[in-house]
């Protein structure tokens, strides 16, 4: 049965373009029911329009809460990050995004770029069918800026992580990580440009996993093909994604077991 997919996003929405190229080539077998952004101008959402989507803005704007007070938290987040200290603005807000997820009546909820905090009872409510991506090699760079604090650090590689959400900020179990290599002359923008170019490779490849019923999320143990992932998932370099077979998404790591897929030595990456 076609997997039902909902993306949450709040910008340019290169992830949803993603996974619709790999859907349209037909090597998942899901459809992406509904897109959700917080944000009117979100790019992602002119994309979802283009492509015949369900796309719905829930303006974040239209549920500010005076009664938080200045010690309430109301920055923005990375998605996945859920804060305790949440206000009736962030419950209301998270009643219409409820009411309007559950109405697309999906199997899974995307995150791809949704830049609003989650509550801990909005989590559970999806939960372990609200996955995330974050630019970042998980558990390293929690949180905002990830490329030029791993640059700052001195990393030599970096990456994107799928990710199961939990109520604590990115720290949920790990389906799937890329690894890209940090070049000399490297500046957050161009690390970013590269850890996007696996993000819109992974993000498919998991979602054919879910959708070709060989993942299991629950228990905070992940289990691809009924086999436990390591801690980091499955490890990827850029270029093992690269070939068209490993693109399409289904098929990464099909032939092999998790265990083969275990995180490779990476000490000898530049
Ligand atoms: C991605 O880099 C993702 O890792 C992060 O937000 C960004 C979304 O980019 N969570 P886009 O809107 O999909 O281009």
């Amino acid at each position: 049965m076609t997997c039902r997919v909902v993306v949450l996003l709040s910008g340019r929405g290169s992830n949803l373009q993603a996974l619709l190229a790999h859907i349209d080539r037909h090597v998942i077998d899901a459809e992406v029911v509904g897109v959700i952004s917080n944000r009117p101008h979100a790019g992602g959402l002119a994309i979802a329009r283009e492509a015949g989507i369900t796309a719905a803005c829930i303006d974040h704007r239209r549920y500010s809460n005076r009664a938080e007070g200045p010690s309430g938290n109301r920055a923005e987040g990375p998605s996945g990050n859920q804060a305790e200290g949440q206000g009736a603005d962030r419950t209301s807000f998270e009643q219409v995004l409820g009411t309007t997820i559950d109405a697309l009546a999906p199997d899974i909820v995307l995150l791809a770029g949704f830049m609003r905090i989650l509550t801990p009872a909005f989590v559970r409510r999806y939960s372990p069918r609200l996955l995330n991506i974050h630019p970042s090699l998980l558990p390293d760079h929690r949180g905002l800026d990830t490329h030029a604090r791993a640059l700052a650090r001195g990393d030599r590689i970096h990456g994107a992580s799928v990710h199961v959400v939990t109520p604590e900020l990115d720290a949920g179990p790990v389906i799937a990580q890329v690894v890209v290599p940090v070049l000399a002359d490297d500046d957050p923008e161009s690390l970013a440009a590269r850890v996007q170019k696996g993000e819109h490779l992974l993000y498919p490849i998991v979602l054919a996993w879910y959708a070709e019923g060989r993942l299991d999320l629950g228990d905070g143990q992940i289990r691809l093909d009924a086999q436990a992932l390591p801690e980091t998932g499955l490890r990827f370099e850029l270029d093992d994604l690269s070939t068209p077979m490993q693109a399409t998404g289904g098929h990464a790591g099909r032939d092999q077991s998790p265990q083969s897929h275990s995180p490779r030595d990476h000490s000898e990456v530049p």
